[in-house]
Parts: C-alpha cells; sequence; structure tokens
C-alpha cells in the first residue's frame, strides 16, 4: 500500500509566498511521488474557529484552491476536497469527542495561551473560549483518522495536535477495535529543510506580523511593491554585503539553483546595490511564478471550474470516508438494523418471501435523482450516478432490466464496474458484487 500523506489548509486567509515556499511547494512535489497518496484539504470548518465573517471564508476557499491549482496539484492524481463537503467528519469527530479526555484538551497550546493572555489581562480564564477552540485537537484529529493517514506534514506548532490524534485513535482502537485496529496511528511530518522564509522585516513571514509578499493577488506588481520594502542595512552601493544574514538572500535562495544563489550571493559581497539585488530577486521569483498567475487569475475567473474540481474531490474522498464511517457506526453499536432496512413493500404481500430485489428511486442533498438496487436482504448493492430529470434515471432503470442488458451494457476498470448506457456512466459498482448485482436485476419485477 502507498503511504497516504494528508494535510489541511485553514481557509482564513490569502496565500503568500512564505506559504508558497514553506507550505504548497513542497506539497505539490511530495503529492507526485509514486510511492504517496497525497489527501489536501481546506480545513474550512476550522476557518470557522477563527473567523466570524462569511465572506472572508468563502473568499479565501476559492483564493487558496486557486493557488494550489495554479502551483501545479493535479486533481487527478490528489485527493483534493474540502472538509465540509465531507459530512463523516463532523460525524466521526464527535465520536472521538465522546472517548476524548476533557483534561487531554486543558493541555493544548492553543487554549492554553488564550487562557494565559486571560490571566495577563487579568479577566475570567475562559473569557472569549468558544468551544470551537477549545475542542479543535479532536476536529483535527477526525480530518487524519478519517482517511487513515500514515504522515501528517505540518509546521512544529501542530506536532501536539499530531501527538493529540494518536491519542484519541489508540483509545478508540482499545474500546472499540475489539483485536481490530480502526484506526492507523499518524505520523507527524516536520521537514527542516523547507524554507522558512523570513518576512519584510526579517521576522518570520507571516500574516499575523503583516510582514508578507503576496503571492498571486494583486499581480506582479504587488509583489515588486512589496520586495522593494524588504528592509536591508544602510551599506550603499558599491559596499561589500553580509549576504549570508541578509533576508534578501534567503527569499533569493529559496526561488533559485544552488548556482544561481551563490552567483547572487558573491555579486552581494562584491558590493552590488540593494536596490539592484531587489531587481534581480523580483526577476528570479517573476520567472517561477510569473506562468502560475495566469492560471491563478483565470481559475479565479471562473470559480465555477473549481467548485466541479472540488465536487469531484469530495466524491472521491467520500468513496473512503461513508463505508469507513458505517464501519465505525457498527463498531460503536449504531448499526443499522437490517430489519427496519429491508423492503417496505415487503414479506406481508407473501409474493416475494422478502427475498425479491428492488430499485428505490428517490432526490439527493443536491435535487439530483438517484436510484439504489437493493438485495433481497435490505444490502444496497448500488448507488446509481446523479439524473437531472427522473425521467433519465427511470429510462436507465428500464434499460438495465433488460435481460442480458450487464453483457452489453459493463465494462470493467481495474476492480469496479461501470455501467454505460448510451455513453453515459449510469452506475458502477465493485467487481465482487457481480453476480449479486446480476440475479438481483434478474430478480426484479418477478
Ligand atoms: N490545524 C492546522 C493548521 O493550523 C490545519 C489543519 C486542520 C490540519 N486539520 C488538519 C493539518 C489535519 C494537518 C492535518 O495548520
Amino acid at each position: 500500500m502507498n503511504t497516504r500523506v494528508l494535510t489541511g489548509i485553514t481557509t482564513t486567509g490569502t496565500p503568500h509566498l512564505g506559504n508558497y515556499a514553506g507550505a504548497i511547494r513542497p506539497s505539490i512535489q511530495a503529492s507526485t511521488r509514486p510511492d504517496v497518496d497525497a489527501f489536501y484539504f481546506m480545513a474550512d470548518y476550522h476557518a470557522l474557529i477563527k473567523c466570524d465573517e462569511p465572506e472572508r471564508i468563502a473568499r479565501s476557499r476559492l483564493e487558496i484552491a486557486a493557488t494550489w491549482l495554479a502551483a501545479g496539484l493535479d486533481p487527478e492524481r490528489v485527493t483534493f476536497y474540502r472538509q465540509s463537503d465531507v459530512p463523516e467528519i463532523p460525524e466521526l469527530c464527535w465520536m472521538l469527542s465522546c472517548v476524548t479526555a476533557k483534561g487531554l484538551m486543558n493541555r493544548a497550546h492553543a487554549y492554553k495561551a488564550a487562557v494565559d493572555q486571560n490571566v495577563a489581562r487579568n479577566v475570567e480564564e475562559d473569557d472569549g473560549v468558544t468551544m470551537g477552540l477549545f475542542s479543535y485537537p479532536v476536529l483535527m484529529a477526525a480530518d487524519i483518522l478519517m482517511f487513515n493517514a500514515h504522515k501528517v506534514p505540518v509546521g512544529r506548532d501542530q506536532i501536539q495536535h499530531l501527538e493529540m490524534a494518536r491519542d484519541i485513535a489508540q483509545r478508540f482502537n482499545h474500546l472499540y477495535g475489539r483485536g481490530e485496529e480502526l484506526f492507523v496511528l499518524p505520523e507527524v511530518q516536520v521537514d527542516d529543510e523547507v524554507a522558512t522564509l523570513p518576512g519584510l522585516d526579517g521576522r518570520k513571514m507571516s500574516k499575523s506580523y503583516d510582514n508578507t509578499i503576496p503571492l498571486f493577488e494583486g499581480g506582479s506588481k504587488a509583489m515588486r511593491a512589496a520586495v522593494m520594502r524588504i528592509v536591508t542595512d544602510s551599506r550603499g552601493p558599491g559596499e561589500p554585503k553580509d549576504a549570508e544574514n541578509s533576508h534578501l538572500y534567503m527569499i533569493y535562495r529559496a526561488f533559485a539553483t544552488p548556482e544561481q544563489a551563490a552567483q547572487f550571493r558573491r555579486a552581494l559581497e562584491e558590493g552590488l546595490a540593494w536596490g539592484e539585488a531587489k531587481n534581480l530577486l523580483c526577476e528570479r521569483i517573476e520567472s517561477e511564478l510569473g506562468p502560475m498567475r495566469e492560471r491563478y487569475a483565470e481559475f479565479i475567473a471562473r470559480p465555477q471550474i473549481i467548485e466541479e474540481i472540488l465536487q469531484a474531490g469530495a466524491e472521491k474522498a467520500r468513496r473512503i470516508s461513508k463505508p469507513f464511517i458505517e464501519r465505525l457506526r457498527d463498531a460503536v453499536g449504531l448499526r443499522r438494523s437490517v430489519a427496519l432496512d429491508a423492503p417496505d413493500t415487503p414479506q406481508a404481500t407473501g409474493k416475494s418471501k422478502g427475498k425479491a430485489a428492488r430499485v428505490v428511486s428517490f432526490r439527493d442533498e443536491d435535487g439530483k435523482f438517484r436510484f439504489r438496487l437493493i438485495a433481497g436482504d435490505g444490502t444496497e448493492l448500488l448507488l446509481s450516478e446523479a439524473f437531472d430529470e427522473p425521467r433519465s434515471a427511470g429510462v436507465a432503470v428500464k434499460a438495465l432490466q433488460q435481460p442480458g442488458a450487464l453483457e452489453s451494457l459493463v465494462h470493467t476498470l481495474d476492480d469496479e464496474i461501470r455501467v454505460e448506457i448510451d455513453g453515459r456512466l449510469v452506475c458502477r459498482y465493485p467487481a465482487h458484487l457481480a453476480s449479486e448485482v446480476e440475479q438481483a436485476l434478474a430478480s426484479l419485477g418477478n
């Protein structure tokens, strides 16, 4: 099995150059490795903890998605989704909350920092602390455990949250696993190689210090204007500069080959003027970001495309989370009662003796039309794709019921059987269910 790498990006801000070099670029690079299955998601439920401005949350989700896509993330390869499009995550969060010791959350850094500040300000300890902030590590554990991630690349400030996720997973496994490991214990991955860029004032580049260089927003003009504000020392043109300790050089290095960096360094040591150095830095950054910025602008101008990509991502994610949450529900005792779930035009008629399969048509959350094929014992054999019109769903059901329909309509792809009618995908189901589906279709209407 490939290594599952998962990380989340809280959607409260606009990505800056530091985010790009420190997180986006290395994550995209990691996702291209053949032995990695990457799960990258927008932590928009987390964003609600810090931000109560709906417009800002919405805008940030869009900008962050556009940034990752423009920077080269391949949504075919990576499972790229929004947390809030996967309802199994908050459900799991609740299950985990019920096994998490409150004392463990009392020790979380973010919460403790809030308490410390309150104490320093002489106000009540929990002043302004919401339950969202307090139990945030549980939601993060749910993000990770939902997909049984092996590795979670994060910044240092998140190490404690990973320890907590492991704790919670262990406790859950112990309580409900019955000797079987329900959750993989995730490992934190803190990459020291990755560039931490200094900001305009030399402190770590961060939105909270207001010292960032914008990535795509505002175009190359805004980027350039920020670069011109990078603080340098007062050595004039011709005077040798201390390249090693200059922020300018550190940023340059993050965008250059070792040869280019060495050359830049030498030029500074030989007296290159700061103003000139800033021009060179702009050119360097621009050569990497220029083409991405154009793609970014295209994505921002067409949010519909982003939406489609994210919907497809959520669907991909839910192919894992839906069956897994069923298993977890089972484990904790929230299992479905088969008897109640069984056909509701039932047994009582005597005719079917509960054996006949049936098709149930319904309208899904998005208002589209779908059907399920339910076996005689009440288990779901397949769920159709979504149709805009109830009629088209009906036509598909009819076609499936034709004797021998499956022979002409199915395509097998890996372990999946896909049924297509006139070139349109109607439904798909795992290959191991093939004979059951066949039998069920044959028994329909008998
Ligand atoms: N808390 C993380 C941060 O602030 C973001 C995040 C949310 C996350 N859920 C996650 C990171 C799951 C890794 C895995 O950076």
